[in-house]
């Protein structure tokens, strides 16, 4: 019988077959075009609960499943046979967090052992994390380098840490390979305009002001601007969402041929909120609407990453570093998808 994955299929092919969790997200869907750019086979395993299906290119095989269904998990690492598996699919919302803590922490680390322990019995033992820098909480130092100590401020963060621990342990006992990637924030979209970011609702900063620039939305308010940062707002480190898939296709490589690791990923260079409107304004020539309210609790000040461990180690350089070209991309996408993947 016909089985995908089976060596005779594979052999000779310079192809590799991945399972994709959350591949119907904002970064799960440009992991998923990187992967398939390069030659690769990709199942995406979503529930479309935040995914879009929209968002899976044709290219890659859809299973609308949840994490929570262990059957369904068996049957898909039955049915296919995977080189690794690159994990996004799971709750993201700081604030969400602190409101519903035992739901993110029984989610977001209730989903992941159940899929660590499928892989693992399947005997696929490559395994990449989409991790946060919400493990740093206000961190001791920034740059922040991977050395920092982790203290998580949230129970996102947190749950996101209890996953890196239950990988270890998979490491130690089982032999798992594992990369968890702590990105600090993710933005812009697919140069090419093949996907996008979509979330319901919208909470993050770059989407929320071009929407405001595009008369879609209210004006933005700046959460806050006596930080103690040069212009007052909150400094990040916005890293462009496909800079992020191409560190998952260098880690990838990396795991076969080393251990488990782990990666901050940012570019090193902070923003504030202030200069990214600034930014939008220059970009499009449209100003932000905008106007300066309370603090948002659990912001930290500012949260930069070093990344010069992921850019020694894999080669890994950002291509689309500048702050400028993550707005361009992303307003390029919004401008012509008024209503995102249109499904909400
Ligand atoms: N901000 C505003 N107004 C808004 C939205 C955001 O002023 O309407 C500010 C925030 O206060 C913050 C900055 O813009 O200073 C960026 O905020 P985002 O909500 O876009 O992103 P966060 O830094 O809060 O969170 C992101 C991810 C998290 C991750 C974290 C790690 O969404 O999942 O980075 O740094 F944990």
């Amino acid at each position: 019988m016909f089985r995908p994955g089976s060596d005779a299929v594979r052999q000779g092919l310079d192809m590799a077959r991945y399972l994709v969790t959350g591949g119907a997200g904002f970064v799960g869907s440009h992991a998923v075009l990187a992967l398939l750019d390069r030659g690769d086979e990709v199942v995406v395993l979503d529930d479309l609960s935040q995914g879009h299906r929209a968002a899976v290119p044709a290219g890659a095989t859809l299973v609308q499943a949840q994490l929570s269904d262990r059957a369904e998990l068996a049957r898909v690492f039955a049915n296919w046979r995977f080189d690794a598996v690159l994990h996004f699919a799971a709750l993201s919302l700081v604030g969400e967090s602190m409101k519903s803590p035992m739901h993110y922490l029984a989610e977001n680390l209730g989903n992941s052992v159940r899929l660590i322990e499928a892989a693992v019995e399947a005997g696929c033992l490559r395994f990449v994390l989409s991790s946060t820098a919400a493990l740093f909480g206000k961190p001791e130092r920034i740059p922040i380098d991977e050395d920092c100590p982790v203290a998580p401020g949230n129970p996102y963060g947190e749950s996101k840490l209890m996953v890196e621990t239950a990988l270890a342990w998979a490491e130690s006992i089982h032999g798992l390979r594992y990369a968890a990637l702590r990105y600090f924030n993710a933005a812009g979209s697919d140069p090419a305009g093949r996907a996008g970011e979509d979330h319901n609702p919208e909470t993050h900063l770059v989407p929320l002001a071009i929407d405001a620039a595009l008369g879609r939305r209210p004006a933005l308010t700046v959460f806050g601007d006596d930080y103690p940062t040069p212009d007052g707002t909150c400094i990040r480190d916005y890293v462009h969402v496909t800079d992020l898939a191409d560190a998952h296709l260098r880690v990838l490589t990396r795991l076969e041929t080393h251990g488990s690791c782990r990666y901050n990923i940012g570019n090193g260079e902070g923003h504030s909120v202030k200069q990214v409107l600034g930014a939008i304004e220059r970009v499009s020539g449209r100003a932000v609407p905008h106007s300066i309210g309370p603090r948002r609790a659990g912001d930290p000040a500012v949260l930069v990453a070093a990344s010069e461990r992921l850019r020694r180690e894999t080669g890994w350089a950002p291509r689309f570093g500048d702050i400028d070209k993550i707005v361009r991309t992303t307003w390029a996408w919004r401008e012509a998808h008024p209503k995102g993947y249109g499904d909400r």
